[in-house]
């Protein structure tokens, strides 16, 4: 059971601001010892290096949700963004608490798909259909914890990069079109590589009444897509592709599923970041690697790899960061560890009982379905 300190109040966090970050590494792994297995540390690939280095465990989104509806210890603490202590929280055990450090380490894409809005869009469809019957919902893990409910509630189901065609076909099963968010390039993708024409995916502009559709083009659409992005993976355009081909003809152009269509078409390997990691891994020494994917794993692959002679090169010219995931900084991390040391939960993610028991469904539905 996790410790709780009566009799003193939490360390304010106005006092690690301005720790040299030596300082905070060596507070890090002091706090780590004395916490001891109570405490597990998930990162994402995309975490910043002084701060994934002190994970536990790594990942990508879903091995990440696996990681931690498996997790025995008391703390949680996830180097990742919002939805993915979300994620933590409602598939672990009551009792257990998730932490993320810094709250305003949130996800730009997750945002663009609001609860409101899918809930207008869904009482709109009823112009055409009944949602109900004729769609299932698919949210993108990248989402809030009430978008997941959502999908708990209405025969819907949750996906991440790396099972969203599978998650497709379980939907498609159930019924006849799907309603995808909030990245409608991961969905695109996805249904194309089901062979599902472009023109049978249209896109939902929230900010229109019904989606800016005709009731004709909703009846025709087998998917329609809602208009959310991630503005890291937009930057990654199909010229690069094309200027690396032409200087490195051997080369090989990898990239994650949050890319335009154009970028994915145009690369050799399409997949989410655990399997851009391990297709470069797998790779033949002396190889070159194009990657479209975010800056604080590419430079790690690149790191890791020049021993074996292994080029891995970043695909866009400008610096292309998760930078609210970045906001997970080594005096953050400090100050939840040392809190947790002296007692005390500073933020905790906790989503609201009804919420998390629909969004739990909708997140089963995923874990049985990949
Ligand atoms: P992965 O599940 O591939 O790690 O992707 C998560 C993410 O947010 C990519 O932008
Ligand atoms: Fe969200 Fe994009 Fe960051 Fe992934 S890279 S967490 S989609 S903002």
């Amino acid at each position: 059971m996790p410790l709780k300190n009566t009799s003193s109040a939490a360390l304010p966090f106005s006092g690690y601001q301005s720790l040299p970050d030596e300082v905070c590494q060596q507070r890090i792994l002091a706090a780590k010892e004395k916490l001891g297995k109570r405490l597990v540390m998930l990162g994402h690939h995309y975490q910043r290096s002084d701060v994934f280095q002190h994970a536990d465990f790594t990942g990508d989104s879903l091995k990440l949700s696996r990681l931690a509806a498996n997790s025995a210890a008391d703390y949680i603490v996830f180097c990742g963004v919002h939805f993915m202590a979300e994620v933590a929280d409602i598939l672990s055990r009551p009792e257990q608490i998730a932490i993320l450090p810094d709250l305003s380490a949130g996800c730009s894409m997750a945002d663009m798909a609001t609860l409101a809005r899918v809930e207008r869009a869904w009482r709109e469809l009823k112009a055409v259909c009944d949602p109900d019957t004729t769609f299932t919902p698919v949210t993108y893990i990248n989402s809030a914890a009430d978008l997941k409910a959502f999908c708990g509630e209405h025969g819907g189901i949750v996906c991440t990069s790396s099972n969203a065609t599978k998650i497709l076909e379980w939907s498609f099963a159930q019924r006849e079109k799907v309603l995808f968010f909030p990245d409608q390039h991961l969905g695109r993708w996805s249904g194309h590589k089901m062979g599902i024409p472009l023109d049978e995916m249209v896109l939902w502009d929230w900010d229109q009444p019904l989606g800016g559709l005709t009731p004709e083009q909703i009846r025709k659409a087998r998917i329609i897509l809602w208009n959310g992005l991630c503005s890291v993976h937009m930057m990654f355009q199909p010229s690069h592709i094309r200027r690396f081909r032409q200087e490195h003809p051997d080369g090989f152009v990898i990239s994650h599923p949050e890319c335009s269509f154009e970028v994915c078409e145009l690369s050799d390997f399409v997949g989410s970041t655990e399997t851009i990691i391990k297709t470069v891994t797998e790779a033949k020494p002396g190889t070159r690697w194009l990657v479209g994917t975010e800056l604080n794993l590419v430079n790690r692959l690149a790191e890791q790899f020049k021993g074996e002679g292994k080029v891995v090169q970043f695909m866009a010219s400008t610096v292309c960061m998760c930078s609210t995931m970045a906001r997970i900084d080594p005096q953050h991390l400090a100050w939840c560890l040392e809190n947790l040391v002296a007692g005390h939960v500073v933020n905790q993610i906790k989503v609201p009982d009804e919420e998390a028991e629909l969004a739990r469904v909708a997140l089963q539905r995923m874990l049985d379905a990949s």
